[in-house]
């Protein structure tokens, strides 16, 4: 994989109350995902009478691209294009061309459920200028995998927007396996052997109480610990270095040369010190945590109601950032709204 500067030398970089710079946005296009996935978007509130967000709602990619320059003038070099799932928003090329166009941003991926990921699709993606790209995929089994996404997708369909991916050759892929006790932990030894060797980096993520819908409980985390010695035991593996500070995934080699995974361990080992990440929904808040219960309206300094610059608003909202709610969690999730992981993109 091709290391990437991740420091874009702007002369106005921000740091936040801990001294933490911003340095990656994350930037959610639309709240819909054809997915129920249980962890994320459950039937029981993402039902026929869920309201999504209207169009009229949605930031233009006009507008996101306006808080795309603001962000780099910033210090931010990192996009990420999320979700829900990204590629139902149209022409997602174009706003990936914009931002690629966007000085001092180095690195563009995407996070996608792969489902809608034909040959054509990931070409265009690749062409616009998409560099990286993380795809969800939570079992190697129907019967497990369908349980999760709840909307009868089979495995076969994610694994072939992986091969087309693959084909056009992305610098990287990357497979988000998010592990939850008793509904997929008897993946984790099979999705590594399937993966292992074949260049595409399987992570593993400690499943997480985002949003207010997933009933979570610390009994449903399978720890990072406990998922590197199922794997150890069947397939060693040995620490590796970060690619970069703040890197979320802890990284470990395959003794054997077969490659490497991560784990993300948000819950068990969080890694909120180092976070120069901000998230930006669909309408247009910034949101300082995944876990915030609240964003900062910045469309309304993009329609000109509110009359800073973009670059002070978002500056003025990370100045005094003190975010750090996965090392201040407790063994029950807190009981204050958080935002949906759907609406804000994980
Ligand atoms: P890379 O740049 O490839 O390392 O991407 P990434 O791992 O940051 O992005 P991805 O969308 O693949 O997210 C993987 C998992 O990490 C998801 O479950 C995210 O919710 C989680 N994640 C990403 N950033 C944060 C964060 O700032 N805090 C927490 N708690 N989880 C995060
Ligand atoms: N805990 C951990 N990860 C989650 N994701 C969605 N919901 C959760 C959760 N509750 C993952 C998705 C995707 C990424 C953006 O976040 O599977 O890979
Ligand atoms: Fe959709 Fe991803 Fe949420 Fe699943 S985890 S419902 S694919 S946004
Ligand atoms: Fe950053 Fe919040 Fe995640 Fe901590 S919990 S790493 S502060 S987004």
């Amino acid at each position: 994989m091709v290391k990437r500067a991740i420091s874009n030398v702007s002369k106005d970089a921000v740091k936040d109350r801990y001294k933490r710079p911003l340095r990656d946005l994350r930037i959610s296009v639309t709240d819909r995902c054809n997915f129920r996935c249980v962890y994320c978007m459950p039937k029981s509130v993402f039902d026929k009478k869920y309201k999504f967000l209207p169009r009229s709602d949605l930031l233009s990619y006009e507008e996101i691209e306006q808080v795309v320059k603001a962000a780099a003038e910033l210090g931010v070099c990192k996009i990420r294009l999320t979700g829900g799932e990204p590629l139902l928003r149209n022409d997602l090329e174009k706003l990936i061309e914009m931002i690629a166009n966007v000085e001092g941003i180095t690195d563009i991926s995407l996070t996608t459920n792969a489902s809608l990921l034909t040959l054509k699709r990931a070409q265009s993606l690749k062409d616009a200028g998409l560099q990286r790209l993380n795809v969800s995929l939570d079992a190697l089994d129907d019967k497990t995998f369908m349980a999760v996404n709840d909307v009868g997708v089979s495995v076969q369909d994610v694994l072939d927007g992986i091969e087309n991916a693959s084909k056009v050759g992305f610098e990287s892929i990357k497979v988000n396996m998010v592990v939850k006790k008793g509904l997929n932990d008897h993946s984790i030894v099979p999705m590594a052997k399937f993966f292992h060797g074949t260049g595409q980096i399987l992570r593993f993520i400690e499943f997480m109480d985002v949003g207010n819908s997933n009933a979570w409980n610390l009994s449903n985390v399978v720890t990072s610990q406990e998922i590197a010695d199922m794997i150890d035991s069947e397939l060693p593996i040995t620490p590796a270095e970060a690619n970069y500070k703040g890197e979320v995934a802890k990284r470990w080699s395959y003794n054997d040369g077969g490659g490497e995974i991560g784990i993300i361990s948000s819950v068990s080992a969080p890694f909120c010190g180092d976070c120069s990440r901000a998230r930006l929904s669909a309408t247009g808040s910034i949101y300082t945590c995944l876990f915030a219960s609240s964003g900062h309206d910045l469309r309304k300094v993009l329609r000109g109601e509110d009359t800073r610059s973009v670059t002070q608003a978002l500056r003025e909202i990370w100045t005094p950032r003190q975010d750090k709610y996965s090392e201040t969690r407790t063994q029950v999730s807190v009981l204050r709204p958080k935002v949906e992981m759907s609406f804000i993109g994980g």
